[in-house]
């Protein structure tokens, strides 16, 4: 099911075009990324969606709800952090999260306890805030969005400062809550190597414009037939790139080894086969084109285009 769809939208500030007619969308059990360098305008983009501004043109829909003319039904479905979370640091958290229930309507007080657990902060509940590491206002922060059971999730920049035990938490639990509870998270992060690992798909932006959308798991299911580059060193590299040019006749000797293009799926019978040859393999490599090479090549490019 569709949560989110973002259509066209624009947002100019004194002139300025600061996001450029972007479209997306997030449905339901998906953990969907947000990627771009800082000023890309990751941060007005979510304000517009969690209707903190307003929009200059192109629409925002919430689970069917258009955020500029039915604001109240639209935010029923979506609860977010943006930047921090705001929390009150004299407060327990669960006092931070009785606060937060009695100023909306909606929230229910029964739900505390469940979400508690759910972010896994049941231990230090009634702990001051104050004493609560970032990753713990983190997840209070979390707690406090999931309050009225939204269907999306939307999360600025949550990893920023979280150590990579406190990242890997943040991930467990998403991943958690997008799976069990059916629910849509999008979130954004200047950190490829984090979206890489915690998204199943994910758009990038640049400057105000989507300049790419990338499915994480769609590339690990095809790629049987994928072709990488593979370093082969052997103890007889001139028998060895002979078998390998049947495959590749562009193979070559590089770096006292072989450098080949090959199919992923055709790898293991290459291998045996070179073995069965009497053929010495010391070292086989993949040089994988990884997500981040795209997103260099993909950012640096535009940033060449005249705007
Ligand atoms: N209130 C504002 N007035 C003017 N410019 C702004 C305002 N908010 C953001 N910007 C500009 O919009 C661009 C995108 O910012 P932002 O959305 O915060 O990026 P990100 O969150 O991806 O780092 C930046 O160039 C920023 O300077
Ligand atoms: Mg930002």
């Amino acid at each position: 099911m569709e949560l989110l769809r973002i259509e066209n939208l624009t947002k100019i500030i004194r002139k300025k075009k600061i996001i450029d007619s972007i479209s997306l969308t997030v449905n339901s059990g998906e953990i969907v990324g947000f990627l771009g360098p800082n000023g890309a305008g990751k941060t007005t983009t979510i304000k517009m969606i969690m209707g903190l501004f307003h929009i200059t043109s192109g629409k925002i829909t919430i689970c069917g709800h258009d955020v500029a003319t039915d604001f109240e039904n639209a935010m029923k479905h979506v609860g977010g952090i943006i930047e921090n979370p705001d929390l009150y640091k004299r407060m327990t958290g669960r006092e931070n999260l009785e606060y937060f229930a009695s100023m909306h309507e909606n929230v229910a007080r029964e739900n505390i306890d469940g979400i508690v657990e759910l972010v896994k902060m049941k231990d230090r509940i009634n702990d001051k805030v104050k004493t609560y590491s970032l990753g713990m206002c983190q997840r209070i922060g979390i707690a406090q969005a999931l309050l009225h059971n939204p269907r999306l999730l939307v999360l600025d920049e949550p990893t920023n400062g979280l150590d990579p035990l406190g990242i890997k938490e943040l991930r467990d639990m998403l991943k958690f809550l997008a799976k069990e509870a059916d629910v849509g998270v999008f979130i954004s992060s200047h950190l490829l190597s984090e979206m890489e690992l915690m998204c199943d798909r994910i758009y990038i932006i640049d400057n105000g414009v989507i300049i790419g959308e990338k499915s994480i798991h769609q590339e690990e299911e095809t790629v049987d037939e994928t072709v990488y580059e593979y370093a082969f060193v052997t103890n007889d590299n001139e028998k060895a790139l002979t078998y390998l040019k049947e495959f590749d006749t562009e193979s070559k000797i590089a770096n006292g080894g072989i450098s080949a293009l090959l199919k992923h799926n055709e790898v293991p019978d290459i291998i045996a086969k070179l073995v069965k040859d009497n053929i010495k393999i010391y070292a086989v490599n993949q040089k994988h084109r990884s997500l981040e090479q795209d997103f260099i090549s993909m950012t640096t490019g535009s940033k060449t285009q005249i705007r």
